[in-house]
């Protein structure tokens, strides 16, 4: 009598975790935002990211690659001197402020050929 009880009880609990355990309450909902690329876009159309965000955009699996100097954000994407968002020994998706200013050779006077496409906002 009470085995049966018992391992009633235990079938119980068992499917009940089976069940309940790891399906998610909720069903996933796919909408937009989900399938858009990090960072918000504010009304004069330019992009805000963290700096985190950023390091999505590093020019590799087809990202854009974006860098930041003095919070700005500029597109290398379409910079031949960017290939696949890497330079010199730099990679895209950093805030690159140190490095351009006091490692390479040419300073800041070379972000006037890429597009500013937003700055660094704190999330
Ligand atoms: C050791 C460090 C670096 C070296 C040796 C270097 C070297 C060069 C050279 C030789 C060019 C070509 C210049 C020309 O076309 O006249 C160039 C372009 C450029 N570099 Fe650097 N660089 C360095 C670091 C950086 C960093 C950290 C940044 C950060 C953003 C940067 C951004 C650029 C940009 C925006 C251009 C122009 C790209 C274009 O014309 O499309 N560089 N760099």
């Amino acid at each position: 009598m009470w085995k049966k009880i018992f391992v009633s009880l235990l079938v119980l609990t068992l499917s009940a975790v089976g069940i309940f355990g790891c399906s998610q309450t909720e069903p996933v909902k796919i909408t937009n935002e989900q399938t858009e690329p990090a960072g918000t876009t504010n009304q004069q159309g330019t992009i805000e990211l963290s700096l985190e965000e950023l390091s999505m955009y590093n020019g590799e699996n087809g990202n854009p690659a974006y860098v930041a100097v003095d919070g700005v954000i500029y597109d290398v994407s379409k910079s031949t001197k960017w290939q696949v968002g890497k330079h010199c020994r730099f990679t895209a998706g950093k805030d690159l402020t140190d490095a351009i200013k006091n490692e390479s050779p040419h300073g800041i006077t070379l972000l006037s050929r890429l597009p500013a496409i937003g700055k660094i906002v704190e999330k």
